[in-house]
């Protein structure tokens, strides 16, 4: 897909998004559509509806539903170009022209061209991305340019790298997320982060056995033992302006988790492979960081092991001692992200770290709590805010969930300091924050997001497509940009 800015609007195709209160002056015109071809879902968020043209000099119309204006949200508009790019290439259209018009007047579009233009870019791109790495044949797809009729040349022009940037850090992060098991181990991950930011201001470091020892990455080194596949560390530090505060991004890498000794007894785990989401979302966005040039001050930390059962596995009930002197007897080898968090945390803090946001695919709980449109984040109550709000342009939402102190008495543990898994039954996405809690510094501000709903989508609308979503890496993205 390729975009341009240009005067001249020769297309074979005129994208025209509307609100639902758009369609009666549409109508009116009476020339380019009738009424009743129009009514009642064309307005509708998501209506995508095809007008052939009289003559076939003409270009076809695409009319895009953005549903109702008092109900408006910015990502909508990469909704919208998300939806027409699908429909574009469905038609197999290699060319198209966007026009506004319709929205002309509206507050919600003043000052802001070069925003939605970016938005329109990073859904298109979004939009029509696929997994296809392991088909034999792919359908031949023609190349689509879609245009964007100004004057105004580099502001715009401007705006499409913005949003290719985001785009393509989002993708990233998608397909390592997609891979499957035996196409990503931990060290794949490793080399994938290093061959992606080789030649960058990113510096790559990767641990591994017997580093992992010495750094006391004692949660790492036992979740990873029963792998063939050795569990590393990997640690990407992007320093262009020192002056600001040290973010550390920690993300979960768990390349597949069967949950090891206490093996996982659902009948298809092969979402497994996915539990690096959070790993994928923190590398995602370093790369958009990156290749967008921002100052920023970030340490990217991701523990990452296989979760698997063998001779020589994690056992339950065996005592782990961690770095800041914590020790934690394992109730439960399938509670292995926060054991490995716990690492990275008590690292970040270790490197000087003012700050520490982890994502994490880490509990079942949180999708009966907000389904898979929603992450929770909970801990330091601005930093959740400060994140709430970053997530907003991109339509990645996250809901707070409060840290009841009252319910660290369920992970008592009779050998250790504390146990992996609650010995209550409810409240696990707070639960499992408590635990990590105990990893973080009080000097550290700390926020925790489970990020297991939105990892994934089951369909394949607007902006997603079927299977990993990228979740949080622009969000993150843009809440490092925008720090002081
Ligand atoms: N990786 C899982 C959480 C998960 C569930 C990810 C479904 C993707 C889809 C995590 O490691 C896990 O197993 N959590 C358990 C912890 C329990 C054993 C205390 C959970 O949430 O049930
Ligand atoms: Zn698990
Ligand atoms: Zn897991």
């Amino acid at each position: 897909m390729k975009f341009e800015v240009s005067d001249s609007s020769v297309a074979q195709v005129v994208i025209l998004p509307v609100f639902v209160e758009d369609l009666p002056k549409l109508s009116n015109d009476g020339k380019t559509v009738r009424k009743d071809r129009l009514l009642p879902h064309v307005g509708a968020r998501h209506g995508v509806t095809w007008i052939n043209a009289p003559a076939e000099d003409e270009p076809d119309l695409l009319i895009l539903g953005m549903g109702e204006e008092a109900k408006f949200k910015p990502y909508m508009m990469q909704e919208a170009a998300g939806n027409a790019s699908r429909a574009l290439q469905k038609e197999q259209r290699s060319s198209a022209v966007v026009t506004f018009e319709a929205l002309g007047s509206r507050k919600i579009l003043s000052g802001c061209m070069p925003a939605v233009i970016a938005a329109w870019v990073e859904g298109s791109l979004l939009g029509t991305y696929s997994f296809h790495k392991y088909k034999s044949s792919v359908a031949e797809q023609a190349e689509t340019t879609i245009i964007f009729k100004s004057t105004a040349g580099a502001a715009w022009k401007e705006a499409i790298r913005v949003g290719q940037i985001r785009a393509e850090g989002t993708m990233w992060a998608r397909d390592l997320t997609n891979e499957p098991p035996n196409g990503l181990r931990p060290r794949d991950l490793a080399e994938r982060t290093a061959e992606r930011f080789a030649g960058t201001k990113a510096q790559v470091a990767i641990y591994e056995e017997p580093d992992l020892e010495h750094l006391g990455f004692a949660g790492l080194t036992a979740v990873g033992r029963g792998s063939i596949h050795p569990p590393v560390f990997i640690e990407v530090r992007y320093c262009t302006d020192e002056t600001k505060p040290l973010i550390a991004l920690i993300g979960k890498g768990v390349t597949f988790d069967t949950g090891g000794i206490s093996l996982k007894r659902d009948n298809d785990i092969s979402d497994m492979r996915m539990d690096m989401a959070g790993a994928a979302a923190v590398l995602g966005a370093l790369d958009i960081l990156v290749r967008s040039g921002a100052e920023a001050n970030v340490a990217v930390l991701v523990p990452s092991a296989e979760n698997s059962p063998s001779d020589r596995a994690l056992l339950p009930g065996e005592v782990i001692r961690y770095a800041n002197g914590v020790t934690v007897q394992v109730g439960n080898t399938d509670s292995e992200g926060r054991l490995i968090l716990a690492d990275a945390l008590i690292y970040a803090h270790r490197i000087g770290a003012k700050q520490a946001i982890d994502l994490a695919t880490l509990t079942y709980s949180v999708v009966g709590a907000l389904g898979s449109k929603v992450a929770a984040v909970l801990g330091d109550d601005e930093l959740a805010d400060a994140l709430q709000t970053s997530g907003e342009p991109s339509g990645e939402r996250l809901w707070q969930m409060p840290l009841v102190d009252e319910y660290e008495a369920y992970m008592h543990s009779d050998y250790a300091d504390a146990c992996n898994i609650s010995s209550v039954g409810e409240a696990g996405v707070i639960t499992s924050s408590l635990f990590l809690r105990k990893f973080v510094h009080p000097s550290l501000k700390w926020t925790h997001i489970d990020m297991n709903g939105p990892k994934e989508s089951a369909s394949c609308t607007g902006e997603f497509a079927v299977g990993a979503t990228g979740f949080g890496a622009r969000m993150l993205a843009h809440y490092v940009t925008n720090l002081s």
